[in-house]
């Protein structure tokens, strides 16, 4: 075993404090280069070698983007005498360790590509790695390569492809059983796991085996893909850190599928998530727009995902109706991001206290995507934001005012003390789960409500609320409609006005509990304050395990 994969094992095991299996991790989340955004799986050796040789001439080598991977599409379809995968010579005439060195002498890194099921996804005769797979990690070091992007097609049979339900497709062991092929040879190789977060607790067992692992279904060339793998990755700030990181898929900006306004978000959001940076699109000038390429190189955005402390930003407000969302989280050198996400497609004014969101008494802003310094912010802020814009501000110097966020006022358990109607019904959980109340109500259907009667407040007036919710409903099947992962509840205040929230997916299964916080407004000073979660639509809305008030 290499000495830096010891070494590396140990800090991984540090920071994930789980150990299945030794790996190579990254220490930042991986950029590269991927075929299947727009080749899809007819990737050629030409192609291959012409965006790797544009990832360095355009500059993108320099700016971290090394790891070229071939998806789908490039063996053949007969593994030879000793059971090898073989390259598709008529698309790659030499493949193998000729490429490798062809892509290695750019100074670039060497990305391999197959699945843990019986055929490769994309295809109906490639095969995959099931049963070969000491022998297929074997092939991939004796070829120089440098990761494995690693499938999960064709998990029962040679019949159906993408299967979201089998045990065999939520199971954890055919990439276990890989990390461990991986392990054994004699070449560091990081492994880019690709389930989709089929099954449960994806984040838990993928970050202790992978140094990347792929937490939704595949992103698709519309907007509304950026709103479902947004909603997904909310809870997986708990397992990714420094080596492990969840990935959100390939980009696509570039393909001209999103205004430049929608790429910059989306480059956005995957960046201070700090998902893996994976260009999709065809690095060749009369096939993917300057301006385009430029917000794949814009280093200040790239350095927020590239930071050391690794720490992924996480959804710290939500306004449903009004249709934007904020995000926050740590970067090094005691620095802050903010993410202002405006998901409506109109421009709107939003207002943002660094006090009461952030603790913070002031700070020096820079605007990323504006590339300007703002000064020393303070207090209330009014941002302006362009229709789909994700406006990124990065606080420096920050003088922190502890007493400025709201403090815990009270927390109200649903499954006890609340008057449920229609459908909604008390569930119970497991043993330490649906934190922290041990119960949730469920099935709140429209027409269905969880009134708490008795709710106090010390002042009238808007509160925030932390709402304690279970929303697994992710959307794979779904994904390529309109799977949101999302569920919605309306939540009113002493008979007001019934407001909409969309709560996303909560955590790794449905007894694992999600908080959002939501500001509501009119209560009353008292203690007899009347909120009511009611289902909204036509479906139901997530579980309700209770909620804490704010003042
Ligand atoms: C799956 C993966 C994609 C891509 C395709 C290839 O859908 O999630 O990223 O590799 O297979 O067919």
């Amino acid at each position: 075993m290499p000495s830096s994969r010891s070494a590396f094992y140990a800090a991984a095991v540090v920071v994930t404090q789980v150990a299945v299996a030794a790996n190579v991790r990254t220490t930042t989340p991986h950029m590269g280069w991927n075929s299947y955004n727009y080749y899809s799986c007819n990737p050629t050796e030409e192609i291959i070698k012409a965006n790797a040789q544009a990832l360095v001439d355009l500059g993108f080598a320099d700016l971290g983007y090394k790891h070229v991977t071939t998806d789908c599409g490039w063996m053949s379809r007969d593994r030879d005498s000793e059971g090898r995968l073989q390259f598709n010579t008529t698309l790659f005439p030499s493949g193998g360790v000729a490429l490798g060195e062809f892509i290695h002498g750019l100074g670039l890194k060497y990305g391999f590509y197959s699945g843990g099921g019986y055929l490769q996804c994309g295809s109906t005769d490639l095969p995959a790695s099931l049963g070969y797979e000491e022998i297929d990690a074997q092939s991939f070091a004796d070829w120089g390569g440098d990761s494995l992007k690693y499938d999960n097609c064709y998990p029962t049979d040679k019949v159906l492809m993408a299967d979201y339900d089998s045990a065999e497709a939520a199971s954890p062991a055919r990439f276990q059983t890989m990390a461990a092929a991986l392990d054994a040879v004699d070449r560091d190789i990081n492994y880019f796991i690709c389930q989709w977060g089929v099954g449960t607790n994806v984040g838990a067992w993928a970050s202790a085996i992978g140094t990347s692992w792929r937490m939704s279904n595949d992103i698709y060339n519309a907007w509304r893909s950026i709103w479902r793998i947004t909603n997904q990755v909310v809870p997986y700030y708990k397992y990714t850190t420094v080596g492990a990181y969840a990935d959100m898929d390939m980009l696509i900006v570039g393909l001209n599928a999103l205004s430049l306004e929608e790429e910059r978000f989306h480059f956005g959001m995957w960046a201070i998530n700090k998902s893996p940076l994976g260009i999709g699109a065809p690095l060749e000038p009369s096939l993917a727009p300057q301006d385009s390429l430029n917000i794949l190189g814009n280093a200040e955005v790239i350095a927020l995902n590239q930071d050391p402390l690794g720490e992924p930003a996480r959804l710290v407000r939500r306004f449903t109706e009004e249709e934007y969302d904020i995000w926050a989280g740590n970067l090094s050198n005691s620095r802050l991001v903010i993410g202002i996400a405006n998901w409506r497609n109109a421009s709107q004014t939003v207002a943002l206290d660094l006090g009461s969101l952030l603790g913070v008494a002031s700070a020096s802003a820079r605007d990323v995507w504006a590339a300007a310094d703002l000064g020393t912010l303070s207090g209330a802020q009014t941002l302006q934001l362009a229709g789909h814009e994700l406006k990124l501000l990065v606080l420096s110097n920050v003088v922190s005012s502890s007493d400025s966020k709201p403090q815990a006022a009270g927390y109200y358990t649903a499954a006890s003390g609340a008057t449920l109607s229609g459908q909604a019904a008390v569930a119970g959980c497991g043993a330490n789960t649906c934190l922290p109340a041990g119960q949730k109500v469920g099935d709140i259907y429209p027409g269905s409500a969880v009134t708490f009667g008795s709710v106090s407040a010390a002042t009238a007036g808007t509160k925030l609320l932390g709402v304690d919710f279970i929303n697994y409903e992710i959307a794979l099947a779904t994904a390529w409609d309109w799977g949101s992962n999302t569920r919605n509840l309306t939540v009113s205040v002493n008979g007001g006005a019934a407001k909409r929230w969309a709560f996303p997916i909560s955590g790794g299964d449905w007894s694992d509990t999600g908080r959002l916080e939501i500001e509501v407004d009119g209560f009353e000073a008292g203690s007899q304050n009347e909120v009511v979660f009611a289902g909204f639509g036509s479906n139901p809305g997530p579980d309700l395990v209770g909620f804490e008030v704010f003042e």
